[in-house]
């Protein structure tokens, strides 16, 4: 009698309960009246009085000891099933996924016509020297062409650069020619804030130094970018300008026209908006940066923030940085 308590057991603890539908087996095979512990009982009942004492001890212990296996099995099984269900009504995991700014996107469409022409990329940094920014592009101390752009300054002479034909320098000074790359990048300067000024923007400058390089040069790249970037049908004009860094310069309109009220006020009733500074490198620029005489180069520089506001009818120059999503998302696709 004792070995079959024994083997209950036995046969209880190797009872292999996985779900509910095991633990509903294990109380029939074990705990109802037809059971097994049943069996067992009917059998102790049986027995002579005598032996009854010593084996009901161990019927008793082999009773709660089926039990238990019994309570600690649906006690697993239900807070595994607990577990489940709570990981099933947890909320869904939904992340919204970013897109690029607008700015850079533009910047993207730009780098890519300007590549197609034979244009590398090339950056530099927004902290500048006096020497970069300023003194080698032929802007001499206390020259009042240094007020054409109001300047952040860190020290006397350091400040954040106020264009992107510093890169220009750099690049030069780096002595591997011939240069053809433009440099797209973030300048700053110290103005009111408006719906047409911000104290920083975005400029693409672009650098092309090669031996026998001549303004017919420059005017065919301008056109090739300016028709694939507004459409073949774009007129543009070049107009006689002043940049320390270049000579001759020029500055290069697009022809909006004047019919509606918007193109009216951005063109100032001329129907013409500026779009960007260009000319020959000054030979003190060259001079200034090592490159010998036999290299001739054009140079330009493009106001990028401008560019986006006028192809994607953007109003408030303010807009692209207050970090709004209700405007950003609108240019998701681009
Ligand atoms: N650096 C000028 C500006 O920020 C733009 C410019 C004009 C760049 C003429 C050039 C250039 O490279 O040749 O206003």
């Amino acid at each position: 009698m004792l070995d079959k308590f024994d083997q209950l057991i036995k046969k209880a603890k190797n009872f292999s309960v996985s779900s509910p539908n095991d633990i509903e087996k294990f109380r029939l095979t074990f705990l109802v009246k037809k059971g097994l512990l049943n069996q067992l009982i009917q059998e102790f009942k049986s027995l002579p009085n005598d032996q009854k004492k010593e084996i009901g001890k161990v019927l008793n212990i082999t009773k709660q000891t089926i039990e238990e296996i019994y309570d600690l099995n649906s006690k697993r099984i239900i807070n595994n099933n607990n577990l489940l269900s709570q990981k099933n009504d947890l909320p869904g995991y939904y992340s919204e996924t970013g897109s690029r700014h607008l700015i850079s996107s533009v910047v993207d469409e730009m780098t890519s016509i300007f590549e197609r022409l034979g244009f590398s990329v090339s950056i530099g940094p927004e902290i500048e020297d006096d020497w970069h920014n300023f003194s080698a592009l032929n802007f001499p101390k206390n020259h009042p062409a240094r007020d054409m752009q109001d300047t952040f300054f860190v020290d006397q002479q350091i400040a954040l650069r106020t264009h992107t034909s510093s890169v220009q320098v750099r690049l030069m000074e780096s002595g591997k020619l011939p240069i053809r790359s433009i440099m797209p990048g973030r300048v700053y300067r110290n103005e009111a804030i408006s719906s047409r000024s911000n104290c920083f923007f975005h400029q693409v400058e672009g650098l092309y130094i090669d031996k026998g390089v001549s303004f017919s040069d420059l005017k065919q790249t301008l056109y090739n970018f300016v028709k694939e970037f507004f459409g073949p049908e774009t007129k543009v004009r070049f107009r006689a300008s002043y940049f320390p860094f270049t000579e001759p310069s020029a500055e290069m309109d697009i022809f909006l026209g004047t019919e509606t009220e918007s193109d009216y006020k951005l063109t100032k009733g001329t129907g013409w908006l500026e779009i960007l500074g260009c000319g020959m490198v000054d030979p003190n620029v060259l001079k200034n940066c090592n490159i010998d005489k036999k290299y001739s180069g054009f140079a330009f520089g493009l106001g990028v923030d401008r560019i986006a506001m006028l192809k994607y009818g953007v109003k408030d120059l303010r807009t692209f940085f207050n970090n709004d999503k209700r405007f950003l998302t609108q240019f998701d696709s681009i």
